[in-house]
């Protein structure tokens, strides 16, 4: 939802006297020099109803591994030993979330360099460790104030030449909302709002205008990698990408012993589902692995292979995680809260092939187990189980496999079905194999004609094709 011009300075105003961004703090060369960092907060330093201490983080293509604290200097071409936000390039904004210990968050260089390797952008990274840090719910009351600081300083920065539609804003959890607040404060006329894994807890009952929605920003796009304890479980952007179902993640512990946050040792392996949206994003901006989401009403029938074409809302073309423009969505209008689906690996860099498994089973007398296994060589195999009903002949299934489909070098079948009700013999009439969405050439494998009988695996081997 849209706020009008009236309010959005009545906020503004309420906290112009917080615009300390743009303040000169760095005098000599030598400390220009010096690379700046986040600064940390201590339970000790810590006092609830002090000012927020936002601070912000230049990095540029001259300086992507040595921060320097963005002050007036960096505005000024001429200055020789800071580096300088250059207006006519884009803007990647960085907002991080809740930082439960007070610590600065670790990943934050990881991420300005991979958006800086692929764009020669600004880089400014916002530094609200201060007000994110501690009690949650404490933090959730300062996340707007916090944004409205952010939208002063874009303003500033609008009167020295950028332009509202050249900031890209990535929020991490807490982040996302800030970042949607900033785009709320600007009519939804920033460019785009990249929201990792936006924040669940105080947010999923909120009223659009409190929390990241589509109308926040030109393009909105979310993923969602923990939607049923950190993370919010509905749409929010114009695509909403939901990886592995959007709640649990491969590779990532399965237990739940926590029902509220926990702020100790365990708390950096209770947040592994909830980061994950972020590492994600950061092996896509290396343009070697691909993340494609396919359209779908709901996780089940998207593993059931109910939805591998591009078809409907995006018009033959599935959006992609990264940098392309609207994550490469060439339909116009724009869908809204289209849910996408995908599958990922369980190790870096995640990104996985959508191999669609299809088998016709001949009559059945009663229900069978079989366990399908795809193996490429030097990858770790991907396992299949799939139950076969009496009613259905033709199974589909979708699967994350690390190569892509010609470099499967041989597929197994095993009658699994519980030992004393084991199905005798099962005959498939044909299992085929093929890679979606489908690329022009590569048409499925398939075998045809197969027993398995109770005891001894069936298997067959490919030929290489690539
Ligand atoms: C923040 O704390 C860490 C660990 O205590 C320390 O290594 C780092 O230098 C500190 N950073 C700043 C800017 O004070
Ligand atoms: C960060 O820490 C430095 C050194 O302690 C201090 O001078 C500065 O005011 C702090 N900045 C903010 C925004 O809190
Ligand atoms: C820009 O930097 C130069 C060299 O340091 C300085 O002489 C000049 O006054 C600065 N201009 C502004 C507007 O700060
Ligand atoms: C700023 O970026 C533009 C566009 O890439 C470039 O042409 C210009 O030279 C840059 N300005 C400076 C001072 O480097
Ligand atoms: C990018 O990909 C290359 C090659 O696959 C890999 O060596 C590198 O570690 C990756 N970098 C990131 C940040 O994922
Ligand atoms: C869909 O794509 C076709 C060709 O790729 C194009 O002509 C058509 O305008 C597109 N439709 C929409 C609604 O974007």
């Amino acid at each position: 939802m849209l706020i009008n011009e009236a309010i959005a300075w009545k906020w503004i105003k309420t906290f112009v006297y917080l615009s300390v961004c743009i303040t000169s703090v760095v005098g000599n060369e030598e400390a220009s020099r010096k690379c700046a960092d986040f600064n940390n907060t201590t339970w000790l330093e810590y006092r609830q109803g002090t000012k927020l201490q936002v601070q912000y983080l230049l990095l540029t293509r001259k300086n992507a591994d040595c921060a320097s604290l963005f002050t007036q200097d960096c505005l000024n071409h001429t200055q020789k030993h800071t580096a300088y936000f250059n207006s006519s390039l884009p803007t990647k904004v960085i907002v991080h979330g809740y930082r439960a210990l007070g610590s600065k968050p670790s990943w934050v260089s990881g991420l300005a360099q991979a958006l800086l390797r692929e764009e020669d952008v600004n880089v400014l990274v916002v530094d609200w460790v201060y007000g994110a840090s501690f009690a949650y719910n404490l933090v959730v009351e300062n996340y707007k104030e916090v944004a409205v600081q952010i939208s002063v300083l874009i303003n500033q920065l609008t009167k020295y030449g950028s332009t509202l539609e050249s900031f890209h804003f990535i929020g991490v959890s807490l982040g996302a909302h800030v970042s949607g607040f900033v785009g709320t404060l600007f009519e939804g006329k920033l460019g785009r709002i990249t929201g990792l894994d936006p924040a669940g807890p105080m947010f999923k009952s909120a009223d659009p205008f409190d929390r990241l929605d589509s109308s926040d920003a030109l393009f909105v796009e979310a993923i969602h990698t923990d939607s049923d304890y950190f993370g919010i479980s509905i749409p929010v952007g114009h695509v909403d990408f939901f990886l592995n179902g959007g709640m649990d993640q491969a590779g990532c512990a399965r237990s739940r012993f926590a029902s509220i946050f926990i702020y100790f040792p365990v708390y950096g392996y209770v947040i592994c589902d909830h980061m994950r949206a972020l590492h994600v994003y950061m092996s896509a901006l290396n343009s070697s692995c691909y993340f494609i989401g396919f359209p779908c009403s709901n996780y089940e029938e998207f593993l059931a292979g109910k939805c591998v074409t591009c078809e409907g809302p995006f018009n033959g073309t599935c959006p992609q995680i990264g940098l392309l423009k609207n994550s490469g969505i060439t339909a116009n209008p724009l869908p809204n809260q289209e849910k996408v689906y995908l599958l990922t690996t369980a190790t870096p860099p995640y990104c996985a092939h959508h191999i669609l498994l299809e088998l016709k089973v001949s009559p059945l007398d009663k229900t069978a187990e079989v366990q399908l296994t795809l193996i490429s060589v030097g990858h770790p195999e991907t396992e299949l189980k799939l139950k076969l009903n009496t009613d259905e002949m033709v199974h589909k299934k979708v699967a994350a496999h690390p190569e892509q489909l010609c470099k499967i070098d041989s597929v197994q079948l095993k009658n699994t079905g519980r030992r004393f009700y084991r199905q005798g013999e099962i005959h498939f009439e044909y299992i085929c194999i093929s890679e979606v969405p489908q690329t022009r050439g590569l048409d499925p494998l398939c075998v045809k004609n197969i027993h398995i009988g109770r005891g001894v695996p069936w298997s067959h081997e490919f030929v290489q094709l690539c």
